[in-house]
């Protein structure tokens, strides 16, 4: 491996890992076992494995289909014991070594880590769910609210002035759930992004200059460019949504007195996202909006992405939601750093691919 010491990684490994040989004894565990099991090496090399390792699950037939097929196994939701502590849920994972033939690693990962994984993903699948409703719902209900407020409207020609303010409130309130249900509906609707050669800071004028109109006219807007910050590879329409979205949440939090909200451009050539399937992509444009509001409430801190999830008392909780799902769309990053005083959305994006490659995907195009 390119100039790392496989010791280095075996005792760097933050998972209890265990080898052992074709009789099921110990030969080797790293640190993270010798804590797990707290036992020294030493102690329990040449042990067998099942007598240091209390597992509530027939394993025999495990590891001979590892032994045999020579292909990994993953053994879900066992109670694993040491003898002294209670039983912990794992997960266990066991692999045959490469080149050696009886050998096999056996990995302990405790539920704890194993929970946390699954847990994440949950949420999302629910977060899916909850927008796929809310669509549904958004659709059913916008037709009988025309009734209501047409009717509200009707009914209201016939009634003395003192008695209009119901009827009005009737169709205020009717309008301010419609246009909860068309953010809903928007949702759901986002195409994919038209992608093409973008000027960062084209977008983030367009951005300051509409905020300064409406919802950002009490903050001071300043602008802090790298003037040579190459061309972005995205939608400028969907990139000027979020720049809206994070500009606009800054203005919402700020007091009546206004606060200051910074753009922030900068290169960082060494940023890279690693992606689960193992591939990499580069994101040196970083754009950071920035304020100097309150914070985000502690509560909610770790949910803001997740629909839904507001901190004010009127926000429907969908504008980061969709501000992530347009970054990801984008193959890109957004993250946030808060504490009071200073809040920092960050979003890393992608270059523009050089001209070679544009020229090249214009002939696929038949360009
Ligand atoms: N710059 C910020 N400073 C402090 N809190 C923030 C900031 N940006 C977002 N938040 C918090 O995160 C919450 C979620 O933001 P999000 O934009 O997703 O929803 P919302 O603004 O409440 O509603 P919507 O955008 O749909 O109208 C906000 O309600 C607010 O509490
Ligand atoms: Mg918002």
């Amino acid at each position: 491996m390119s100039g790392i010491d496989d010791t280095a990684l075996w005792s760097s490994l933050p998972i209890p890992a265990l080898v052992i040989d074709g009789a099921d004894q110990i030969l080797d565990i790293n640190p993270t076992a010798e804590l797990f099991l707290n036992a020294s090496l030493r102690s329990v090399t040449g042990q067998p494995i099942w007598d240091r390792l209390h597992v509530d699950a027939p394993l025999e037939e495990a590891m001979m289909r590892v032994r045999k097929t020579r292909t990994p196994l993953f053994v879900n939701d066992v109670d694993v014991g040491t003898g002294e502590r209670a039983p912990v849920r794992c997960t266990l994972q066991i692999a045959p070594i490469h080149g050696q033939d009886e050998r096999i690693l056996v990995l302990v990962t405790p539920r704890e880590l194993a929970g946390r994984i699954t847990q994440s993903q949950t949420v999302k699948s629910a977060a899916k769910s909850a927008i796929g409703m809310a669509e549904m719902l958004a659709h059913e209900i916008k037709n009988p609210l025309a009734g209501i407020t047409g009717a509200a409207q009707l009914i209201s020609m016939n009634l003395p002035p003192e008695d209009l303010e119901l009827t009005d409130l009737i169709v205020e309130e009717s309008r301010r759930i419609v246009k909860l249900l068309e953010q809903v509906e928007q949702f759901g609707n986002l195409s994919p992004p038209d992608r093409r050669e973008v000027n960062i800071h084209d977008v983030l004028d367009r951005a300051r200059r509409s905020a300064l109109l409406g919802y950002g006219a009490h903050m001071k807007i300043l602008e802090n460019y790298d003037p040579s910050l190459p061309m972005a590879w995205g939608d400028a329409d969907q990139l000027l949504q979020v720049v809206l979205n994070l500009i606009k949440n800054a203005s919402e939090v700020a007091d009546a007195k206004g606060g200051s909200i910074t753009l922030h451009t900068y290169y960082d050539h060494s940023f890279r996202m690693r992606r689960s399937d193992g591939s990499g992509q580069s994101l040196p444009l970083q754009v950071e909006v920035v304020d100097d509001g309150p914070g985000i409430p502690p509560h909610i801190a770790d949910d803001i992405f997740e629909p839904f999830v507001s901190g004010r008392e009127n926000g429907t909780g969908l504008g980061l939601a969709l501000t992530a799902k347009i970054i990801s769309d984008h193959d890109g990053w957004i993250g946030v750093n808060s504490v009071p005083g200073r809040t920092v959305f960050r979003i890393s994006l992608p270059m523009a691919p050089k001209p070679a490659k544009l020229i090249k995907r214009d002939r696929k195009a038949g360009l």
